[in-house]
């Protein structure tokens, strides 16, 4: 049978079945057409992005900034206008990713403080933990990227590692973002909005 004919088309027209097959075709037509789109990444391109600045607050805390996904993030968040405070424990780094935003992104502010994450809870620790409260004190810290963290000896068992190892990535993938997160925590509660992602990766 020849269905490209019009007058066959006409046909098929009066059986109920031709429209039910005609909708279903039109309706898979549309889902395959959304998915693709969707693929593409066109409702990314209609859509505004979230004002992040107005829905969490003008400054971001960002773990281990001066490398890999925590820079990236820092760009980022300075890109979409929040002013960020960079935490990491290598001045020279700390002060590049500073002078990069600064140069890139005019406008938006940085703070640096050092701190070796993994000597949390030592007497220098705490120093480090003193002035990380002092620079984020009286800020509008609304997002916090908890970023920083030591993927290494990687997924072994305990005795196939030296245990310093171990425990050095337990205070910095747990132990230091627990007292990170608890130093800008009050805040965001305090204003009723804030945003906080936890990146890090423990074998434990
Ligand atoms: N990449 C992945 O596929 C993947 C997957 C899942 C989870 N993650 C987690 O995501 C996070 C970032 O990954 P990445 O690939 O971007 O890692 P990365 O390039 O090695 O960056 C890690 C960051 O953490 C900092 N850091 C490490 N130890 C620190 C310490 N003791 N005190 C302060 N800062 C410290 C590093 O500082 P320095 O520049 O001074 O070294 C660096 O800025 C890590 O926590 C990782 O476990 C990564």
């Amino acid at each position: 049978m020849d269905v490209h004919h019009p007058s066959d088309i006409q046909q098929l027209q009066r059986y109920p079945w031709f429209h039910f097959l005609a909708v279903l075709g039109a309706l898979y037509l549309g889902a395959v057409t959304l998915r693709l789109l969707s693929y593409l990444g066109l409702p990314n391109l209609v859509r505004r992005p979230t004002d992040l600045r107005r829905r969490y607050g003008a400054w971001a805390v960002v773990t281990g900034p001066t490398s890999g996904i925590g820079r990236s993030m820092a760009f980022e968040l300075a890109r979409r206008g929040l002013n960020v405070v960079l935490v990491g424990r290598d001045p020279d780094k700390l002060r590049d990713v500073s002078d990069t935003i600064a140069k890139t992104h005019a406008g938006v502010q940085t703070k640096t403080v050092v701190f070796d994450l993994s000597v949390v809870s030592t007497a220098q620790g705490e120093e480090a933990m003193r002035r990380l409260r002092e620079a984020v004190d009286g800020l509008e810290v609304g997002v916090l990227v908890n970023n920083a963290g030591v993927a290494k000896p990687c997924a072994v068992y305990l005795h196939e590692f030296d245990v310093d190892a171990w425990v050095k990535m337990i205070r910095v993938n747990l132990w230091a973002l627990t007292e990170v997160t608890a130093a800008v925590l009050p805040g965001m509660v305090a204003r009723r909005r804030g945003a906080i992602t936890t990146g890090n990766s423990t074998f434990v």
